[in-house]
């Protein structure tokens, strides 16, 4: 996996073209730039190369930034050892300190914070589905949206219905789960490959869940064991489909490495008015590119136009689901999602929207557009070079 290093307070040259030649791509940002990527919400690089050879003292927000998401590796780039300054470097929580800036010095620090970077063999991304109310159809998308991922890529995709009881994803799934998100969040010390599998179910659909429990938890939910699955699940899977409670907070607090959080409306006054609060929190808590606002059950002749969600959430409605009641209930009663039947209206936008989230409609054009380049005699590696 290719980092992304971002260079932060640096007028040298020599130090920007070393860090090019170790994978570099973003363009160096001030030093002031350091406050803005401390906040919660801010994207962060893999690693943060920080030059503060002109300083005697580590930026104020650098201990703010690594406390707000302790995850971002940061290289400070000194001119020499001091004692002083390596102390307020360990307190803040960075490990990489370089004095000699040369290629093999960069490459070696880089290397070592992205091999102790618990995503470091992060495959997947997350995707969490959030109904502005219950009803709505989000267990459906959710279900649906798995199951498509899994038939265009078998066995990497894993559903986890983040509703600690109660929850009905291995309903949907016609799934006889022994174990739950329960016994995952019991046992996070000892979170390995062989016994998440026995954890997780494996559906006919082809879509591994972890599922709901049916029993009442002793302890209330812990957001940095929530955090811990997701990491987990983040490093063996390539999809990870949530199916996210609206009205628990632990669980919409440990949502960071989600790569889209997909808020389900449909077209009734309260879901409306419910789906603008949802989603003005997350867009505050988690940043606006990444929130979603989605219809489902989408009827032309409702009163409530897309336009009238539209202007109440503050946002394009990015997809529609159509309605379709009597499909819909026959696969929840018999266990088989649409999704796994191609031929209809439904499955079809399922898998229209599962392919647009998570960015294969863009690798399929690509790979179209490569195919295409090489009919007519350019060389294939040029046209897939091409962004
Ligand atoms: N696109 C749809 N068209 C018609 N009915 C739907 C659709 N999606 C879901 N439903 C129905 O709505 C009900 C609630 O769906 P569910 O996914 O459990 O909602 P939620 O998870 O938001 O509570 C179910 O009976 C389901 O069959
Ligand atoms: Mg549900």
């Amino acid at each position: 996996m290719s980092a992304n290093i971002l260079l932060v307070g640096s007028t040298d040259r020599q130090l920007e073209d070393v860090l090019r030649a170790c994978g570099m791509q973003a363009p160096s940002a001030a030093g002031s730039e350091l406050a803005v990527l401390a906040q919660p919400a801010a994207k962060q690089p893999d690693v943060l190369v920080l030059d503060v050879r002109d300083q005697n003292h580590l930026p104020t927000a650098l201990p703010i930034l690594k406390r707000q998401h302790p995850r971002t590796g940061v290289i400070i780039i000194t001119s020499a050892m001091e004692p002083a300054l390596l102390l307020e470097a360990m307190r803040a929580g960075v490990t990489e300190v370089v004095t000699n800036i040369t290629e093999d010095e960069l490459r070696n620090a880089i290397g070592r914070l992205i091999a102790s970077h618990p995503s470091a063999a992060r495959a997947g991304q997350a995707y969490a589905f959030l109904g502005a109310k219950g009803g709505v159809g989000t267990t459906t998308v959710a279900v649906n949206v798995a199951t498509a991922l899994a038939k265009l890529d078998p066995q990497s995709t894993l559903l986890i219905d983040l509703h600690v009881t109660n929850g009905d994803a291995a309903v949907f799934l016609g799934a006889e789960p022994r174990f739950s998100i329960v016994d995952a969040m019991e046992n996070t010390h000892r979170l390995d490959e062989s016994f998440f599998k026995t954890l997780v179910v494996k559906t006919k659909a082809g879509v591994d869940l972890l599922a709901s429990s049916d029993r009442v938890m002793l302890n209330p939910v812990d957001v940095r064991r929530i955090r811990t699955i997701l990491e987990f699940a983040e490093r063996h899977y390539r999809y990870i489909i949530l199916d996210v409670p609206r009205s628990d907070a632990t669980v919409l607090d440990a949502l960071e490495t989600v790569a889209q959080i997909v808020v389900v409306a449909n077209q009734e006054l309260a879901t409306v008015r419910s789906a603008s609060r949802i989603a003005t929190s997350l867009r505050q808590r988690y940043g606006k590119d990444r929130v979603t606002v989605v219809v489902s059950r989408s009827d032309r002749l409702a009163d409530i136009a897309h336009e009238d969600v539209e202007r109440a959430v503050g946002s394009p409605v990015k997809f529609t689901f159509p309605s379709d009641y009597r499909r819909a209930l026959q696969a929840l009663n018999k266990g088989i999602p649409v999704t796994v039947d191609n031929h209809n209206e439904l499955s079809g936008a399922f898998v229209r929207f599962a392919k647009g989230l998570t960015g294969m409609e863009k690798k399929e054009s690509k790979e179209r557009a490569a195919a295409r380049f090489s009919i007519f005699g350019a060389r294939k590696g040029t046209a897939q070079e091409t962004r």
